[in-house]
């Protein structure tokens, strides 16, 4: 049987904050960011909630790639206040923290209670990155500090009920943070289109999601006061969210979640990085695998516009678009071009080669990678060598 997700309640455009006049009655808790506090962005969350005399309390102290620890202070900061509506405001860190205190906070209840009779709290995300697509998918992402390593988690439960879209949030976003958070967007399309669950409708999401970012990520990288852009972006990261919350992803994110924990390299930015080689490994194209899923990296490539006849040439182009969309993103090509010493990978690598291949995403992936492939391809990815030439 299949299964499809469609969406929680999305609400978009102009005065889309003013969505949160339609929250259930009781008490309200708004996890966030530091960044958030001080920037404004809960003031601008709080003042609708103050038009309306809601009580609420504010937890703030999510930090980037949240930790075991700051899950479980949340939990107990939601066990203290019982609040029937949380509200997650930030990037993906503060919308999956959220997600994970609801995660836990259902499966502690169910020790002991009967799931039907568990009330989990209605639950809105506010992206303010663009992004990861959280705000309409059933993963989140936690970090163990002590062993480096990324814990990705499903379940519905995670699935917001709300989503808002408000592009105001966006307008501080610094170059880097767009380019990272754009590049992860279009690794969600790109890896959603290919994967092994995909079907008619995640295609569908992932192919406009890639027209999109791939269409207006550059021109936001140099001009974010653009509002216009601002929304493309957005759109393009929660479809590509509906995309893969119903395709799953790939390697690429197993390699960024594991490189990503281990080396403290932001997600989108490792994603950025791993496109290429993800491409070239998944299409048959590299020294060590000659066969895979050309076809569909080709038909991807077709809709973006890039006619070849030929699958191979075609998933090529996708390598050289994604290529230069680094370049010009300012993202670096290789490990080494990120500061990893190469003894430091050595060391780690056998580790790290389990950790990916026990990743949620590699099951989806198009191709079943080895671990001889996986430990060459890390090796490469290292070096920059550019598989695909
Ligand atoms: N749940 C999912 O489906 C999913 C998918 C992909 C990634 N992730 C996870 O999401 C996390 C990454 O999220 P992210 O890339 O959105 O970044 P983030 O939430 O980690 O934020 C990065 C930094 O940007 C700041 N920031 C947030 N919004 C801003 C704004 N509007 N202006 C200026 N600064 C702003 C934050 O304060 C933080 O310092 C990772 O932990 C990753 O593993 C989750
Ligand atoms: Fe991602």
């Amino acid at each position: 049987m299949n299964r499809i997700y469609a969406s929680p309640k999305l609400l978009f455009g102009e005065n889309a904050l003013q969505g949160l006049e339609e929250l259930p009655p009781g008490p309200i808790c708004i996890v966030t960011d530091p960044f958030l506090v001080t920037s404004g962005g809960v003031k601008a969350v709080t003042q609708v909630l103050d038009r309306q005399q809601r009580s609420y309390t504010i937890f703030s102290e999510i930090e980037p790639d949240p930790s075991i620890q700051i899950v479980s202070r949340g939990l107990q900061h939601i066990f203290r206040h019982k609040p029937d509506t949380v509200i997650a405001l930030g990037g993906g860190s503060a919308i999956d923290a959220a997600k994970a205190i609801l995660y836990f906070c259902v499966r502690f209840k169910a020790g002991f209670m009967d799931r039907k009779y568990i009330h989990k709290p209605y639950f809105v995300a506010i992206p303010t990155t663009s992004g990861t697509g959280s705000e309409v998918t059933s993963y989140a992402v936690v970090t163990d500090r002590e062993n480096n390593v990324k814990i990705p988690l499903s379940d519905q439960v995670m699935i917001p009920d709300m989503a808002i879209l408000d592009a105001d949030f966006t307008k501080t976003l610094p170059p880097d943070l767009v380019a990272n958070t754009g590049m992860d967007v279009l690794t969600h399309a790109v890896e959603a289109f290919v994967s092994r669950q995909a079907n008619d409708f995640s295609d569908m999401y992932a192919k406009s999601a890639a027209q999109i970012a791939f269409n207006h990520l550059p021109a936001l990288y140099r001009q974010i006061e653009n509002q216009t852009l601002r929304e493309k972006m957005y759109t393009a990261s929660t479809m590509a969210g509906l995309a893969f919350t119903n395709s799953g992803l790939g390697i690429n994110h197993s390699i960024a979640h594991t490189l990503g924990a281990q080396f403290h390299i932001p997600h989108g930015r490792a994603n950025a990085m791993l496109l290429p080689y993800s491409i070239a490994y998944n299409a048959g194209l590299s020294p060590y695998r000659k066969e895979g899923v050309p076809h569909r990296y080709a038909e991807l490539a077709r809709h973006l516009g890039f006619d070849y006849l030929d699958d191979k040439m075609a998933s090529r182009a996708l390598i050289a678009v994604t290529e230069s969309l680094n370049q010009l993103l300012g993202i670096p090509s290789s490990l080494k071009a990120l500061g990893v010493e190469r003894p430091v990978l050595e060391e780690k690598l056998d580790g790290c080669i389990q950790t990916i291949l026990s990743d949620m995403c590699t099951a989806s992936n198009p191709v079943e990678i080895t671990p001889v492939e996986l430990r060459q391809l890390l090796l490469d990815v290292y070096e920059g060598k550019a598989l695909w030439k």
